[in-house]
């Protein structure tokens, strides 16, 4: 079996994850041949720690002939200009969320995937769960009924110390939007994925207790594309932080994930699946942004392994990674604009 020779470029708190996920498919062949960043110390520390090459910078690591997958780990507003580069050199990518900040950045690098036929995995590993795909499966298929309301509530906490130790944080040209875009976009995420496209917005976005460029709170209503009305929360200023809660109700039943766990479930004629149980979230990621653990990331570097070995289409792909960030950037221009937005 051929090894996959992975890079990783950024190496601050979220490398760490690629790591371990990249340790964790061993077995089918993926390997770790060296890691870049900007701060070249940071690099060699990780480097060492690792046992690996620290590359001199991103440059260096997508031009490696061992390096068949680069990792984007670095801030948002990076992302694009790294992950075009790396595709354009012919290299597999796994690009952090967002994987990028604006729908013209997303389409540039869909079409640099395109012509170099490179796979893509964008990070949402919250895609990855079990009981995700279980509220999907009853949602697409209909056990719900109609569908009537889809919300996702993410008031959590992030301390000023948070935002001013990252530097890029809750900075518009690195972080591209603050509680919606860095945090929320997960939630957002799940959201439009089980429920289906979101068709228009119209929100409010304000910045009341943090210093910094972008929003800290937001509210958004949505329209999904099938009719149903929702909302989507999401602010890093309330103490003490609340677990992720995602709601999905339609006329014959009613799901609700905390964090993701099936906190509710019911719906007319459909118990719960065997196999699946009724829980509550024993850590959240409300108030600390490292309390989650590596199976989703290791589960999407797995598709992506076996979608570069049989050929087929990853998890989640640059098509699938632009709609969250094309979500959430027609809320952030309604909230500008003070008036609804039609997503094209
Ligand atoms: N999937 C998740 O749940 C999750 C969690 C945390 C962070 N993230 C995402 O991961 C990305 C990084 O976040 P983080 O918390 O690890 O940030 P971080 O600040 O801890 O680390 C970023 C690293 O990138 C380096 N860097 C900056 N610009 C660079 C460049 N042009 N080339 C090479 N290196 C560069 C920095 O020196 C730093 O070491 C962000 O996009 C963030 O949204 C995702």
């Amino acid at each position: 079996m051929k090894t996959i020779g992975f890079g990783i470029i950024g190496c601050g708190m979220i490398a760490s994850w690629h790591i371990r996920a990249i340790k964790e498919n061993a077995a089918s062949g993926a390997a770790l041949v060296g890691v870049a960043d900007s701060n070249a110390e940071a690099a060699k520390k990780l480097a060492a720690e690792t046992g690996v090459k620290a590359f001199s910078g991103a440059e260096e690591l997508i031009s490696c002939p061992d390096i068949d997958a680069v990792c984007i780990c670095t801030p948002s507003g990076t992302h694009a200009g790294l992950a075009v580069a790396a595709a354009r050199a012919g290299k597999h990518i796994v690009v952090e969320k967002p994987m990028v900040l604006t729908v013209a950045d997303g389409e540039k690098l869909i079409a640099a995937c395109d012509k170099s036929k490179v796979k893509t995995e964008i990070i949402s590993q919250l895609r990855t769960s079990e009981n995700v795909q279980a509220v999907k499966r009853a949602a697409e298929g209909g056990r719900l009924g109609k569908l009537v309301y889809g919300s996702a509530d993410m008031k959590f906490y992030r301390s000023q110390e948070y935002y001013d130790k990252g530097g890029w944080r809750g900075t518009k040209a690195m972080d591209g939007g603050g509680a919606l875009m860095n945090q929320g976009i997960h939630g957002l995420d799940l959201l439009q994925y089980i429920v289906g496209g979101v068709k228009s917005v119209y929100a409010k976005a304000k910045t009341l207790a943090r210093k910094i460029e972008v929003e800290d709170t937001l509210s958004a209503v949505l329209e999904f594309e099938n009719g149903a009305l929702g909302h989507v929360s999401a602010t890093t200023s309330v103490y003490p932080g609340f677990a992720r809660r995602i709601e999905i109700s339609g006329e014959r039943g009613s799901i609700v994930l905390e964090e993701n766990e099936i906190a509710f479930w019911d719906i007319k004629g459909y118990p719960l699946p065997d196999g699946l149980k009724l829980g509550r979230p024993s850590q959240n990621t409300s108030s600390n942004p490292a309390a989650f653990d590596v199976r989703g990331h290791a589960l999407q570097i797995a598709d992506l392994i076996e979608a570069v070995r049989k050929g087929g289409p990853t998890l989640n792909d640059c098509v699938e990674g632009l709609k969250s960030v094309k979500i959430i950037t027609s809320i952030y221009e309604s909230a500008e604009g003070n008036s609804p937005v039609t997503i094209k």
